[in-house]
């Protein structure tokens, strides 16, 4: 027994040996390779390749365990350095056990990609996405690089498309800083069961044939916010056309456009608290919240203010959707310093969403209240630049519209607006007149 327990402590000394002396070669390795210091854990020293086609994710992984355990005073960092193409499987970067008590920093300078063919996706079993952080404190992800999905060929077989790009859930505190992400098989980057997120200078970009690519969605988080980014991400029209070649799948592609769509951001279920701010969106459905209460659910989202955002080309602008029959609320929403540059409909609630020829009517809505639309401009590509359709049972209450000046993008033409079961307030300079508000001058 004590012989036993002996050796038992013996092989766990050398244990701990090994894995010290591991870690100072790899860290001494990593000094010739890139010249950082002591807590930079560059995924190449961990045996990653970069030539694009070998597998990666080990040397990643790898990196990353080092880092989540680094005992460096300072915040250690795992490099991707630039100038390399990195191919990674699925894989999921988890904080839950990590030691470090500093933040980590993935500072991605070069490129990553996932396989270009679905077929060579390795979910084990099964995976929903690509690239996930999991349960991280503290959390920076920055860098020159860029993060492609290699989606098209998913695109294509759209009916079977679930993977997420890139996901960070049940996380706190963290920020994304200058990362550009290229067509991911479904939305780009999904935020969820998270708080204190901050993305910033992001550039997401997918061409316009691709279904459902929202750019940044979020759920079920709190305190987001997200600044200063370019989102292109497609547009509908041009992938339904599309689509209707592949007769078997035109079903299952209507429902996937019910659930994302390729809004510039989605706000959905559980989002609290966000911010969004000096965005230029378009191509894309633009920004929207929604859409809510599907299938009876109660949902919810509140305090979400969207400021100083342009909209080219997109299918709407500042759009709030729900299904009939859901319950919840939409609230204290505020859409503020908006340009349009001829997006299709630029202000739209809509409290009938329904994506497929028929939906049931029913009585019950998600309760949408408080909000507040202000110095919103530009031009309209349709007639009716501003679309308010409230359920009967549950009207919208409290919009209130501010210097509003919606032309239509073809200058021999007006604008107009719908407005059902809508009240709240315009001032007097609100063009397309919105007859269900009332007019008040000091809003
Ligand atoms: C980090 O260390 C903890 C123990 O301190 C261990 O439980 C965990 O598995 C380690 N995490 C990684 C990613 O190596
Ligand atoms: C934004 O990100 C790009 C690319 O990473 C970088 O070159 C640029 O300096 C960043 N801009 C700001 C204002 O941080
Ligand atoms: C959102 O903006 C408000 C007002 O500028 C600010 O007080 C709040 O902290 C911001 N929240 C986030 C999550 O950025
Ligand atoms: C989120 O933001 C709200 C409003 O700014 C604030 O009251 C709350 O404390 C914040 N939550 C966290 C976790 O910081
Ligand atoms: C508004 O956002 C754009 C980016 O779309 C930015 O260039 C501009 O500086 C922002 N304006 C203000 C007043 O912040
Ligand atoms: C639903 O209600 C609308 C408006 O009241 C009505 O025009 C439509 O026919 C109804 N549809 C069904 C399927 O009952
Ligand atoms: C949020 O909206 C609710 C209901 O619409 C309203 O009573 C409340 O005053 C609003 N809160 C703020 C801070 O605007």
């Amino acid at each position: 027994m004590a012989m036993g327990s002996l050796k038992l402590l013996m092989m766990l000394l050398l244990l701990i040996e090994s894995t010290i002396f591991t870690e100072s070669s790899h860290r001494s390795k990593q000094k010739k390779v890139d010249g950082y210091g002591d807590s930079v854990f560059n995924v190449i020293s961990f045996g990653a390749i970069g030539d694009g086609t070998t597998d990666d994710s080990k040397g990643f992984k790898q990196a990353w365990d080092f880092a989540c355990n680094s005992s460096a005073a300072s915040s250690p960092t795992v490099l991707v350095p630039q100038g390399k193409t990195f191919l990674l499987q699925p894989l999921t970067f988890n904080g839950k056990s990590c030691s470090t008590s500093n933040y980590i920093t993935f500072q991605i300078d070069g490129k990553i990609i996932a396989p270009s063919k679905p077929s060579a996706w390795e979910c084990k079993p099964n995976c929903d996405h690509w690239i996930s952080f999991r349960k991280c404190d503290g959390l920076l992800i920055q860098g020159s690089g860029t993060i492609n999905g290699q989606g098209s060929k998913w695109w294509r077989i759209s009916c079977k498309n679930k993977k997420k790009g890139f996901v960070i859930a049940d996380s706190n505190n963290v920020e994304m800083r200058g990362i550009r992400f290229e067509d991911s098989p479904k939305m780009h980057i999904s935020f969820e069961r998270s708080t204190m997120v901050h993305a910033n200078n992001l550039t997401i970009k997918a061409p316009s044939n691709s279904p459902n690519t929202d750019g940044i969605h979020i759920q079920h988080s709190t305190n987001v916010s997200i600044h200063n980014s370019l989102i292109q991400t497609g547009s509908v029209q041009l992938f339904l056309s599309w689509s209707f070649s592949i007769s078997l799948c035109i079903y299952i592609i209507i429902d996937f456009s019910i659930t994302s769509g390729d809004d510039c951001v989605s706000i959905g279920n559980g989002a609290k608290y966000i911010n969004i701010t000096n965005i230029k969106c378009g191509p894309g459905h633009g920004i929207s919240i929604g859409s809510l209460g599907i299938n009876r659910k109660t949902e919810q989202v509140e305090y979400v203010h969207v400021k100083n955002v342009s909209f080219h080309g997109t299918t709407n602008g500042v759009r709030i959707k729900t299904w009939q029959g859901g319950h919840g609320h939409a609230r204290n929403i505020t859409f503020k310093h908006i340009t349009s540059h001829a997006s299709t409909h630029p202000i739209v609630i809509d409290q009938y969403y329904c994506p497929h020829k028929h939906c049931k009517n029913q009585t019950s809505a998600v309760e949408i209240s408080n909000v507040r639309y202000e110095d919103i401009k530009g031009t309209s590509g349709r007639r009716i630049a501003v679309q308010l359709s409230c359920s009967e049972s549950t009207p919208c209450t409290n919009i209130i519209m501010k210097d509003i000046s919606l032309r239509n993008k073809d200058q021999n033409d007006d604008t107009s607006s719908t407005c059902f079961n809508a009240h709240g307030f315009t001032n007097s300079r609100v063009e397309p007149n919105v007859p269900c508000l009332q007019k008040h001058d000091h809003l």
